[in-house]
């Protein structure tokens, strides 16, 4: 794209070319007019330079603290469009009728990159997306993988640290990372696909998405069904080699979040098919696999896909620190009718995003416009806190139960209850397996033992070993295909390379 025609690259001469001049007065945060001269500090008393102190005051807290994971990304707002009825299984009214549409945000994130670095780094993706509906915001915070990488939510913290960076020397770490994924083994199903080809995405418009957890809803009569969430990019899944990213990384780290900007400016707006896996209550007693594990994905021959929508992004932020950067994304977000899921990973979640948005953006996140439900009114009890306020619930009541006309609770008697499951540690690499003999075509095979070997290759030996017992176990081909590569490159692989 030559930098004349892109509008990723030329914003600011369209934002002039849509001007007619200076678009008003210059004034200081509190709207004082600023005379230019005031910015002409030598030998002037600065404290009397109003514009100095309101600029430089509020330039230093410009900062807030990044997402602890998925710090980079790229986001965008559009529509979902239900063109399929699915109201026998949910009654949620953002599946109301077919042609229905609702406003959504949706941002694209690789997992482990810190503000600054590359968008195209071999990683999962987050495929976080906010329906604004009619009864409050859901939110579909997955992955651009079908599969998580384990269960258990205890995991999390360590396992941030283990694929951040090193504390002592800030450094990304080959030892940490496969120490980590190798006690960890269940991680390896989603390990493949990554170090396969998906783990470079060429543009998010080219991204599938993923809810991962098996969602429990409920109909208009109180039955359950259990659903997984699929989205596949309408221009088909592209991704990138390891050797064109390494060299698309090296010139433009934002690659991924310009071609997503650009498109959408160009009136090209990436759009997604959005399909369920339905499972009714006997379907979950009946199968044959624990429908509810993350790190298991449920064969598309036995649960095929059926779909419900169309989800289209065609409006750019006009404001990416206000408007995507301040995103608060959670799995708490759910709407009547939808339940969630019924397992332990879910659950934590639920704590996890709202505990990070306090921290990051202050107790009022939701009351931050992007963040806000478009379609109803918010009545809570909140009030206070640290700005935004909005209105602050104005002069209603602020405590409940009370006489004086507060809001009341939503009777909802055909809610249903969340299936109390039973989970167990995951200790099967047959799906692994699966995906490297039946899914992987040979060349992504040879893909795949490449990015693994440039991986391994600088790690400790008894990790190698480790991993190697697994690889073996997952399939003696990939094994021994690893096992020779390592003996066969066992200098290639030093630390300058990675
Ligand atoms: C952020 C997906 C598991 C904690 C995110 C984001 C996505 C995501 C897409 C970025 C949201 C955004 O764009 O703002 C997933 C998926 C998971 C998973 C698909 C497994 C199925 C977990 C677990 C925890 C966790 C187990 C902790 C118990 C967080 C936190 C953030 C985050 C704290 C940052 C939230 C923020 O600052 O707004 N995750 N995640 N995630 N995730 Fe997860």
């Amino acid at each position: 794209v030559s930098a004349k025609n892109d509008p990723a690259a030329n914003q600011l001469i369209m934002f002039k070319e849509k001007t007619s001049g200076p678009i008003g007065i210059m004034t200081t945060s509190a709207g004082a007019p600023v005379e230019h001269k005031d910015t002409n500090t030598l030998n002037s008393r600065l404290i009397f330079n109003e514009y100095f102190m309101d600029s430089l005051t509020h330039t230093v807290r410009e900062r807030i603290p990044e997402r602890v994971v998925h710090a980079v990304a790229g986001g965008a707002f559009g529509y979902f469009e239900v063109t399929h009825d699915i109201t026998h299984i949910c009654k949620a009214k953002l599946f109301s009728r077919v042609g229905k549409k609702t406003p959504v945000a949706a941002r694209f994130s690789p997992v482990v990159v810190e503000r600054g670095g590359s968008d195209t780094s071999r990683d999962a993706r987050g495929f976080a997306v906010k329906f604004y509906t009619e009864e409050g915001n859901f939110d579909i915070v997955g992955f651009n993988t079908p599969m998580f990488l384990y269960k258990d939510p205890v995991i999390f913290p360590t396992f941030v640290h283990a694929l951040k960076k090193n504390p002592a020397n800030n450094l990304f770490d080959t030892n940490s990372f496969w120490d980590f994924l190798t006690l960890q083994p269940e991680t390896f199903h989603m390990f493949l696909l990554v170090f396969g080809d998906r783990g470079i995405p060429d543009g998010y418009h080219h991204m599938p998405g993923f809810g991962i957890h098996t969602f429990e809803v409920v109909n208009g009569h109180g039955s359950k069904y259990f659903v997984r969430f699929h989205f596949v990019p309408d221009a088909g899944i592209k991704n990138l080699r390891s050797e064109d990213a390494k060299k698309i990384s090296s010139e433009d780290a934002d690659y991924n979040t310009r071609t997503l900007y650009r498109s959408i400016a160009n009136g090209d707006f990436p759009s997604w098919t959005v399909s369920l896996q339905i499972l009714s209550l006997d379907d979950v007693k009946n199968a044959r696999l624990d429908v509810f594990d993350v790190t298991k994905v449920l064969p598309l021959d036995e649960y095929p896909l059926h779909p419900v929508g169309k989800m289209v992004l065609n409006k750019n932020a006009v404001n990416y620190f206000a408007e995507i950067e301040q995103l608060a994304f959670s799995p708490g977000n759910l709407v009547p009718g939808i339940l969630g899921g019924p397992d332990k990973l879910f659950e934590g979640r639920r704590l996890a995003y709202r505990e990070a948005q306090h921290y990051r953006l202050g107790a009022n996140f939701n009351r931050i416009p992007v963040n806000c439900p478009i379609q109803t009114k918010v009545l809570e009890y909140n009030r206070d806190g640290v700005p935004p306020l909005k209105d602050n619930g104005k002069d209603i009541p602020n405590y409940y139960p009370n006489s004086f006309n507060g809001p009341v609770p939503y009777k909802d008697h055909k809610r249903g209850e969340l299936l109390q499951i039973f989970e167990e540690d995951p200790n099967n690499f047959e799906q692994a397996r699966e995906l490297y003999i039946n899914e992987m075509t040979k060349e992504e095979r040879s893909r795949l033992v490449e990015n693994v070997l440039y991986r391994l290759g600088p790690a400790a030996k008894f990790l190698q070993e480790r991993a190697l017992k697994i690889f073996y176990i997952i399939h003696p081909d990939l094994g021994s295909r690893i096992e020779q590569g390592l003996l066969a490159n066992g200098t290639k692989y030093d630390w300058n390379r990675y």
